[in-house]
């Protein structure tokens, strides 16, 4: 059974990325810091899959790390999420954005190449494509000057890998932009737990739903789209978390020195309002929301070309934006039972 080492394990989309792994054959083994997770997603990967599973509670920056665990496990390959993904934090402490992704990723790959690890599937986002100029964006479309730091550090991260497949003819890399992951697992064993106030839009929609927001900001109604909210590509996480696999599946195809990335959206766009309003279908309740002025930074609209990851990486979106809400929501109140 090939073992794929899987950073950040315990995150949101790393934990319902394990559970797929595990579907799929593979022996998963994680590492996470718990900086922005909790152990309880591992109880939930283990009552999802009935499987235990080898854990390191380590910080990927920590450079024994990798090592000891390159030298205990032969590792066919490395998923790496471990990584901070607030926007506006970023603007605030921008070193703990290039210290912690980057660093980090620095430090993987120092190790990958030292134990001839040859196999890496990389987070990335589609942050890197800014306001693109044509929609849906293509994988061929510019990469823009980033808007935050931690849109730099997915940008320099791309670059990184790229660079050091050039220079490492046995060193294999994809790197998957993401759109707007949301939902849940259909068990609501895992799912998003935002620490503090959250700053994406599902999980604040579903704590104003459950009471623990008074009410939803929509940031903008004025923009230049049908009902003037942003628009975005919401794409479920456990599609999402398929693509990881279906990322393996090709590296193992490919020749030496290899690397690419893939848009990994749904290929449709949605509104804010459209959110709310899907939302308050599937719940069977009204969101109290209000019409807020625009947050900085925000793109207008943005949503996938998926021809490539169709007709290259053979995945496609099998769950739609209700199915996601539905999932989301049944997360949320179990959060709220527990
Ligand atoms: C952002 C990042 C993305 C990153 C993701 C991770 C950018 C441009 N995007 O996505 O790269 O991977 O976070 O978390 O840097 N909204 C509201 N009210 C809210 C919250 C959000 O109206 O309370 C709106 C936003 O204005 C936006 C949409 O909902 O139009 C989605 O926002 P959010 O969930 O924060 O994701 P992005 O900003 O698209």
């Amino acid at each position: 059974m090939k073992k794929i080492l899987v950073t950040g394990g315990a995150g949101f989309i790393g934990s319902h990325t394990v559970v797929e792994l595990h579907n799929a054959g593979y022996e998963p083994i994680l590492i996470d810091n718990f900086g922005n997770s909790s152990p309880s997603a591992l109880q939930g990967i283990k009552h999802i899959t009935g499987k235990d599973f080898i854990f390191y509670q380590a910080d990927c920056n920590d450079n024994q790390v990798f090592d000891k665990i390159f030298k205990e496990h032969n590792i066919d390959g490395i998923i790496h999420f471990a990584a901070n993904k607030a926007v506006g934090e970023s603007v605030k402490d921008p070193l703990k954005y290039y210290h912690n992704n980057l660093n980090s990723l620095v430090n993987l790959l120092k190790n990958m190449l030292k134990h001839q690890v040859n196999n890496l599937v990389f987070s990335s986002s589609c942050t890197v494509y800014g306001q693109p100029d044509t929609l849906p964006v293509t994988e061929d479309a510019p990469v823009k000057l980033a808007e935050s730091p931690y849109g730099n550090t997915k940008q320099i991260s791309e670059e990184i890998i790229k660079d050091t497949c050039i220079s490492q003819p046995h060193l294999r890399a994809i790197s998957l932009r993401y759109f707007n992951p949301i939902g849940a697992h259909e068990t609501a064993e895992i799912g998003e737990l935002p620490i503090g106030v959250p700053g994406n839009l599902v999980p604040f929609i579903t704590q104003t739903a459950v009471g623990i927001r008074e009410k939803l900001s929509v940031f903008g109604n004025d923009y230049n789209t049908p009902d003037g909210s942003c628009v975005r590509d919401y794409i479920h996480v456990v599609d999402l978390a398929k693509a990881h696999v279906k990322a393996f599946e090709l590296l193992n195809k490919k020749q030496e020195g290899h690397y690419d990335f893939f848009n990994i959206g749904t290929g449709k766009g949605s509104s804010v309002l459209e959110v709310v309003k899907t939302f308050e279908k599937v719940a069977g309740q009204k969101l109290n929301y209000f019409i807020a002025p625009r947050r900085a930074g925000d793109v207008e609209k943005v949503y996938a070309a998926v021809d490539k990851s169709v007709n290259v990486l053979g995945w496609k979106t099998e769950l739609d934006l209700e199915r996601a809400l539905i999932d989301a929501w049944r997360w949320q109140q179990k959060l709220k039972q527990s």
